[in-house]
């Protein structure tokens, strides 16, 4: 039996998508027989609540010198990321010598805004490319996984922290107690934890099953942070729902009875009792929904072959990895994935070795169908791809239920 990474407690899988890739692992034909395989399995602790994945995947598999993943490809993530900094600096930094710490600080998409403002600041980013990148940019940055260890360092060179950072890496961090007990120290006595990652609520909402895959360890709920918060001495002060990612949620922490506790959290607490996030029926209910959403996209899918049609993927993201995998989706059902990044271009798609193309392929002559793996940034895609709409072409998308554009 497989323990709980938060309480310890005994957890067993709710659904098992099988065999798994590593979900950014984009790779080249010499690579393809020793590509590193994982089962892809999810468990519900009805101790503290924690959704996470039964088996890991080493960290440093997946964040290194070639991670595939670069922030700042998303323009409408940059302008949230401008917002967050916005209110960082207006409502939580309070000196001129505040400190502001992020960690998965990726190409400096949110630091740079400090960075500008002449503000103190470390990002802590361990994938060198991206790193790199901010680093370049003026961004403070150091090159290492976070941890109490890491904590103890900076605390020790530059002292405590206003503002501590972290959009949608908690949830990437297998030991969340070393985090968390490293941020109990490092923060003041006033200070402020923000961070933001997909939010379970959704997920079970919307069948977006995708959001499950190697470096989503963890499907937070206030009431599993709650948990987690207060065995390092923190608390929940404050949560808001972000229309980002598929759906997010951004939580504010801070040492027990340092700020006041707005009356969101008991809002948003009540309504995932309702969801029914703390009990087990409801991952049942949702694995069932998952089987159903596969078959109906596998259904239309098979039934495009059979009319000959030219399916393209929109967006080789880290999310369709589970997908494709799960569901069985190869080059003959779908035969490239058009992608603006370009170290995925020219590569293959992780397990089922679909080949990533330019956009320039999918703009020179459209497919009849394109089916969106990058639904998180649906209205900035189809607000762009008017002309393959006015061309005849239609989109495929399977969240929050499979339809045809
Ligand atoms: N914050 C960015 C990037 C998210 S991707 C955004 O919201 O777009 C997750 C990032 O976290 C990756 O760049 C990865 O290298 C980094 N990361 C993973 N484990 C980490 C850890 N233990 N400490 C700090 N960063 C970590
Ligand atoms: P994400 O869902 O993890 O943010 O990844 C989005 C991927 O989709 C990333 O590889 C870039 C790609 N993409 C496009 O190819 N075209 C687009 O218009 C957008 C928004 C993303
Ligand atoms: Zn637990």
């Amino acid at each position: 039996m497989k323990k709980c990474m938060i309480c310890k407690e005994s957890i067993a899988p709710f659904i098992s998508f099988g065999q798994m890739p590593i979900a950014n692992g984009f790779l080249n034909p010499d690579q393809f027989d020793d590509e590193y395989f994982y089962q892809l399995q999810v468990g519900f602790c009805s101790n503290c609540s924690m959704v996470q994945l039964i088996e890991t995947v080493d960290p440093a598999k997946m964040f290194h010198k070639e991670y595939a993943f670069f922030s700042s490809t998303s323009t409408r993530m940059g302008v949230h990321f401008k917002h967050l900094a916005d209110l960082v600096m207006k409502d939580y930094i309070k000196e001129p010598d505040a400190f502001v710490v992020e960690i998965g600080s990726n190409d400096g998409i949110t630091l740079q805004h400090f960075a500008n403002a002449g503000l103190n600041h470390l990002g802590i980013e361990p994938s060198q490319n991206v790193a790199q990148v901010a680093m370049d940019k003026g961004i403070q940055t150091v090159c290492e996984f976070f941890d109490e260890r890491l904590a103890m360092e900076i605390l020790a060179e530059k002292g405590q922290v206003d503002v501590f950072l972290g959009t949608n890496v908690m949830c990437h961090i297998p030991d969340l107690h070393s985090v968390f007990a490293g941020i109990r120290r490092l923060l003041k006595p006033e200070g402020v934890l923000i961070f933001e990652d997909p939010y379970l609520g959704d997920i079970v909402k919307k069948i977006s099953y995708d959001q499950i895959y190697d470096e989503h360890i963890f499907y937070f709920s206030v009431k599993s942070i709650a948990y987690l918060a207060d065995c390092h001495g923190l608390e929940v002060v404050d949560v808001k729902p972000q229309d980002v990612h598929g759906g997010s949620m951004r939580y504010f922490i801070a040492h027990k009875g340092a700020l006041n506790v707005s009356s969101a959290v008991a809002g948003q607490l009540a309504e995932e009792e309702e969801l029914g996030l703390h009990l087990h029926g409801t991952y049942e209910r949702l694995r069932h929904k998952i089987q159903l959403s596969r078959d109906s996209l596998m259904d239309v899918l098979h039934d495009l072959r059979r009319q000959k049609k030219c399916v393209a993927g929109y967006g080789a993201t880290s999310k369709s990895t589970t997908v494709t995998n799960y569901c069985g989706i190869t080059p003959d059902l779908v035969e490239y994935i058009s992608d603006t990044t370009p170290i995925k271009q020219g590569k293959f798609s992780p397990g089922v070795h679909i080949p990533v193309c330019s956009y320039q392929k999918f703009k020179k002559k459209y497919p009849d169908y394109a089916l969106l793996f990058a639904w998180n940034h649906a209205k900035e895609i189809m607000a762009n791809e008017n002309n393959f709409c006015r061309c005849g072409g239609k989109w495929l998308v399977y969240v929050p239920g499979v339809k045809v554009i």
